[in-house]
């Protein structure tokens, strides 16, 4: 099933001196905000925090997708879904069985999600899909901006398409890293149907126009 595409801009590329100038210059054209909040120990740096989810909740109406790069994200649900979240996703390598994490999302009304690192099997969170509204598959490495897109990670984005499908289930797939022009189409191929861009957006000369040449090579796909 091909669902609509959505376009989710990473924050983490953006000019964290101008926050609010950078979210409104594209607001419009955002189907979620990406948030990355990493811990310096999952991953070797550091990110967005709570306070900054918080500060930029009220120039936008946009679902928020906080994107977890920690270990204990658990113990951080509620202070995420009272500073704005939507959706939560943490990383299968730091929950490998996230049932518990899941129920509690769950009870606070936030959309779930698993995240899977390049180098980790599918196989991983197969047995979760259930529990989640989302799975995100990471084409780099988690931790930086603007690092090259790695290709072979389709074969797992059109896994979990299938994996999804055949089962009927409502899940979304994602894709994070190194997006841009020239590689969303095959994405889009593979079945995803969330793609996170932070570089090629932000980066651009022109932001909208770099969100709707996304969208156009989506559609050509
Ligand atoms: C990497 C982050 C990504 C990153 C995407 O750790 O999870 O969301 O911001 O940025 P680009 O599009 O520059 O790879
Ligand atoms: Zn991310």
């Amino acid at each position: 099933m091909r669902k609509i595409a959505r376009i989710a801009p990473s924050l983490l590329a953006a000019d964290f001196a101008r926050l609010g100038e950078e979210m409104a210059a594209i607001d419009a054209h955002v189907d979620w905000w990406h948030l990355d909040v990493m811990d310096g120990h999952f991953v070797p740096n550091l990110a967005i925090g709570i306070p900054i989810i918080e500060a930029i909740r009220p120039h936008t109406n946009k679902p928020f997708d906080v994107h977890m790069m920690t270990t204990n994200a658990h113990a951080y649900l509620e202070a995420l879904r009272s500073a704005g979240a939507d959706q939560v996703t943490v990383h299968v390598e730091a929950y490998p069985d996230p049932t518990a994490v899941a129920d509690r999302a769950r009870e606070l009304e936030l959309r779930f999600g698993l995240v899977l690192n390049p180098p980790t099997d599918v196989e991983a969170v197969l047995p979760y899909v259930e529990l989640c509204d989302v799975v995100v598959v990471m084409s780099v490495a988690p931790g930086f901006g603007g690092q090259a897109f790695i290709p072979s990670v389709l074969d797992k984005v059109e896994r979990l398409r299938k994996w999804v499908d055949s089962r009927g289930l409502p899940t979304d797939i994602e894709i994070d890293g190194g997006i841009d022009g020239s590689n969303v189409g095959r994405a889009r191929n593979a079945g995803a149907d969330v793609f996170v861009a932070g570089t090629s957006v932000f980066r651009a000369p022109n932001p909208v126009e770099a969100i709707a040449e996304l969208r156009r090579a989506i559609a050509e796909a």
